[in-house]
């Protein structure tokens, strides 16, 4: 697993609050909780502060989020530093995060992982000079059935293997359209790679 550390004090901001849009998507998520229960809104509050500032939690706005819900710091904090979908630190524009679980090891993660760390250069944990890209371990990202597969940013890239990961690490760098989902020319979202062997009639 991919060590989580605060980002050291040197970079950390000293100041955070919500933009005049997002106090109002705040606000918004919180109303859909009963009354009572807007502590439950921590996570999509942690995920909007983190959204806005461009990817990553600072200490002051995890104290911001806490303070926001009326909620201990501290609860703030272990929720931050529990979900790898939080980053404490700052991460390249493309963060790739790596499932690490059984599923895609069995159908060759680790040619995946080896691959993407070879062309661009850096190990697990660590961003590319240019600020393009982060590698990261996660464990099972739930889309097992078309494994191997990687989550980068908000969207996942399955079917993969050691050459077409790289083809869609090059895409990204220069700036090329890629596709999202399966990386198997043959397969239709989850469908069986050897197309359906039921209910395939209307
Ligand atoms: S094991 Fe990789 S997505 Fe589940």
């Amino acid at each position: 697993m991919t060590k989580r550390e605060f980002a050291k004090q040197d970079i950390q901001p000293t100041s955070f609050s919500f933009s005049g849009d997002n106090e109002l998507e705040a606000q918004k998520i919180i109303s859909q909780y009963p009354n009572g229960k807007e502590a439950s809104a921590l996570l999509p509050l942690l995920d909007l502060a983190q959204r806005q500032h461009g990817g990553w939690l600072s200490q002051v706005a995890i104290r911001y989020v806490a303070s926001f819900l009326d909620v201990p710091e501290i609860r703030a904090l272990e929720v931050a530093s529990f979900y790898t979908m939080f980053n404490l630190s700052p991460r390249g524009k493309f963060l790739i995060q790596f499932c690490r679980t059984t599923p895609c090891w069995l159908r060759g993660g680790d040619d995946v992982s080896t691959a993407c760390s070879k062309y661009l250069g850096i190990g697990v944990g660590e961003t590319t000079p240019d600020g393009l890209f982060t590698l990261m371990e996660v464990e099972c990202l739930g889309a097992c059935v078309n494994a191997p597969v990687i989550q980068i940013n908000d969207d996942y890239y399955e079917d993969l293997d050691s050459k077409n990961v790289v083809h869609l690490l090059d895409s990204l760098r220069t700036g090329v359209a890629v596709k999202v989902g399966t990386q198997n020319p043959n397969r239709g979202f989850s469908e069986p790679e050897a197309g359906l062997t039921t209910l395939n009639e209307i």
